[in-house]
């Protein structure tokens, strides 16, 4: 069945980044020159996504605007005459009318429960999650990467992207075993969110892209709070990996973690070193800057 539609939590404090996240949410921060949150809605759209469900929360409104046509700066640049690459830039990054819906998760409960408050406008159908503080430096994009694996496999599959980390990070994910494999896709073998260190069941981490099936919905109805206090998404699949199938999709391209400072710092510089304008440039200063 067609992956329609793809779930963004967008709700999250950003508290490793502050103070830049103080007033602005941090899916708004720019890697180069475009914000978080377009790059993963444009890796959900070249997948194929139709509809873009955003799971917003206080302070967050100013990413419905960033989707939203800004019809003072249209007009402008229209009557500018030499504005026309701006111009479909921002035609470019414009979802289609009716293709966005935005529902608030109204108290900080965690990644499960955002997932959970998008259940109505998913609705009966499987679905994609896509975190934008995951930035995946590939074409084809992460997400249409498991949505081609999830076509060679049954119908109710669940998949789960993963990235091997180095054993001493295992903590700070959630980390899945490893059953039987073909290629880069595996049977998952059992998965823990933030296994306390030393006890993880190996070294690949949940990265944020997964298809899930909306059976999902009602465990996370009753989920209770696990690593963090937080209801997870990861103690949710646990309870579906029961009934049906989970796999693991070791994926082509380089993940960076924009929540973190280092993360942030590192995909600017991979992802402006990617742009043919800037590349040059770039390579001369952090030359200067390192001495050589
Ligand atoms: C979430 C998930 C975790 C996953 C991680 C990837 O954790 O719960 O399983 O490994 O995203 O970034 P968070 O980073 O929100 O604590």
């Amino acid at each position: 069945m067609k992956i329609r539609k793809a779930v963004f939590p967008v709700a999250g404090l950003g508290t490793r980044v502050l103070p830049a996240t103080k007033a602005m949410p941090k899916e708004m921060l720019t890697i180069v020159d475009k914000p978080l949150i377009q790059y993963v809605y444009d890796e959900a759209r070249e997948a194929g996504i139709e509809h873009f469900v955003f799971v917003t929360g206080r302070n967050k409104a100013v990413i419905e605007d960033h989707f939203d046509r800004m019809f003072e700066l249209d007009t402008t640049l229209a009557s500018r005459g030499n504005k026309k690459a701006e111009q479909d830039v921002l035609a470019e990054n414009q979802p289609p009318a009716g293709a966005t819906s935005f529902t608030r998760q109204q108290a900080p409960l965690g990644l499960g429960h955002a997932v959970w408050c998008a259940r109505d406008i998913v609705g009966n159908e499987p679905f994609a999650v896509v975190l934008p503080d995951e930035l995946v430096l590939n074409t084809p994009g992460c997400l249409k990467q498991m949505i081609e694996a999830a076509g060679k496999l049954g119908e109710k599959s669940n998949l789960i992207a993963v990235e091997p980390v180095p054993a001493e990070l295992t903590h700070q994910y959630g980390i899945c075993g490893v059953g039987k494999r073909t290629g880069k896709i595996f049977e998952v073998d059992g998965m823990v969110e933030k296994p306390p260190k030393g006890t993880a069941p190996s070294n690949l981490s949940i990265t944020g892209r997964y298809i899930l099936q909306p059976e999902i919905f009602k465990i996370l109805e009753t989920q209770e709070r696990g690593a963090g206090g937080e209801i997870q998404l990861t103690d949710a699949m646990i309870t579906l990996a029961k009934s049906q199938a989970f796999y693991g999709v070791e994926f082509e391209g380089e993940r960076h973690d924009c929540g973190s400072k280092a993360g942030f710092l590192r995909a600017n510089i991979a992802f402006g070193l990617k742009r043919p304008e800037l590349r040059d440039g770039l390579i001369a200063e952090m030359k200067k800057y390192l001495g050589q």
